[in-house]
């Protein structure tokens, strides 16, 4: 042990302390959110542990103190030693209690918490090298995706990515013809069928269990009549002549990512565009080891690579595959055209043209 650095060591020990302090956060963060405690505490103002739990409808107030010291360790929460009241700031707020925040995160702990039931058989994957079907790993891995992409996606799909393909705004304003692949419990599909009243939609996913929970938002949305979902995989969609393809988050999960390309290919109009969301990331390994390369590297882990592997060819793209591997892949469907429309600071969208 003579090399090593004891400034180093205490260095590094400062950080793994502040990183177990976040991984000891999520459970108490998931009560809290699911116990309302967070909204009381915002809403109602400056409480006592005492008030907040009756605020919260009739908690143990026990329970409640300790959390709530929890979250003021934790930075969540803020303690005032005199008044002993806890209460929350606005900042605070935007994070843990304002759903269509762009930076809502409460989803981001239920994500933590899927990838941690979803151990077991992940590690079986290492051993064997087969996959995990996407959804098996976790009760509801799928539920807590959409609402984990879902605030980043009603701040942005509408206001700024679909404006930066070239002439699509238009083309949906007079009622164009959308596909919406790989959609999930379909928080994407709906929003856009939202903005855009003329156009109609088909969202597709390959999971059943999503795709019924897709449908019961449309008939929720009282879209229903203009939006339509089917379980079926990327590549064998029949129906043709969109005027616009969607992946949100999903190219890289799909096992044949370049055979799926090659449908979309083959389903788009000639003039129609593909519009591909993906997780930022550098190109070089190096340059995605930064705190948002971090969060998606484990997820990717725990969750895209398993389910990519778990399908035919198992190319095993990972969610930081980076703009020139996608292009590539993109390409190799037959694709002719690949940029970059925009990015925000979790995605990518680049636009594919036949
Ligand atoms: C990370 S989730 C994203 C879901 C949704 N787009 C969202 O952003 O919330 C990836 C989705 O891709 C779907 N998927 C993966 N491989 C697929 C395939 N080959 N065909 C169709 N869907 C697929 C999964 O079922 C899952 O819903």
């Amino acid at each position: 042990m003579s090399d090593v650095n004891m400034d180093k060591l205490h260095e590094f020990v400062g950080k793994m302390l502040g990183d177990l302090g976040a991984a000891n956060s999520v459970a108490t963060v998931r009560v809290g959110a699911r116990l309302g405690l967070f909204e009381a505490l915002y809403e109602g103002g400056p409480a006592t542990p005492a008030e907040l739990a009756q605020r919260a409808g009739g908690l143990a107030e026990r329970y409640v103190r300790e959390w709530l010291m929890a979250q003021a360790a934790n930075g969540y929460v803020m303690y005032d030693a005199k008044a002993k009241t806890f209460s929350m700031t606005p900042e605070q707020a935007m994070v843990f209690v304002v759903k269509d925040s762009p930076v809502y995160l409460v989803s981001a702990f239920d994500l933590a918490a899927a990838t941690i039931e979803g151990e077991a058989k992940v590690e079986a994957a290492f051993r064997n090298g087969g996959g995990v079907r996407w959804g098996d790993s976790a009760g509801c891995l799928f539920c807590a995706v959409g609402d984990f992409f879902r605030p980043g996606y009603v701040n942005n799909i509408v206001q700024n990515w679909l404006p930066a393909l070239d002439g699509i705004g238009e083309r949906l304003d007079a009622g164009a013809k959308v596909a919406d692949i790989g959609c999930g419990v379909g928080f994407s599909t709906l929003l856009m069928a939202e903005a855009f009243p003329n156009a109609t939609f088909v969202g597709y996913d390959f999971h059943e269990p999503s795709i019924e929970k897709a449908r019961k938002h449309a008939k929720a949305h009282g879209v229903a009549d203009r939006v339509r979902f089917e379980a079926v995989t990327a590549k064998d969609i029949s129906e043709t002549g969109f005027d616009l393809i969607t992946t949100f988050d999903a190219l890289h999960d799909m096992g044949d990512p370049e055979g799926c390309a090659g449908n979309m290919k083959r389903i788009l109009k000639p003039d129609g565009a593909w519009m591909i969301v993906e997780p930022i990331a550098g190109d070089a390994p190096e340059d995605n080891l930064n705190p948002v390369g971090r969060i998606y590297y484990n997820a990717s882990t725990m969750i895209c690579v398993p389910t990519s592997l778990d399908q035919e060819v198992g190319l095993g793209l990972g969610a930081q595959a980076g703009q020139a591997k996608l292009t590539e892949v993109i390409k190799a469907g037959g694709f002719g055209h690949v940029k970059r429309a925009t990015e925000g600071p979790f995605n990518m969208v680049l636009e594919a043209r036949h």
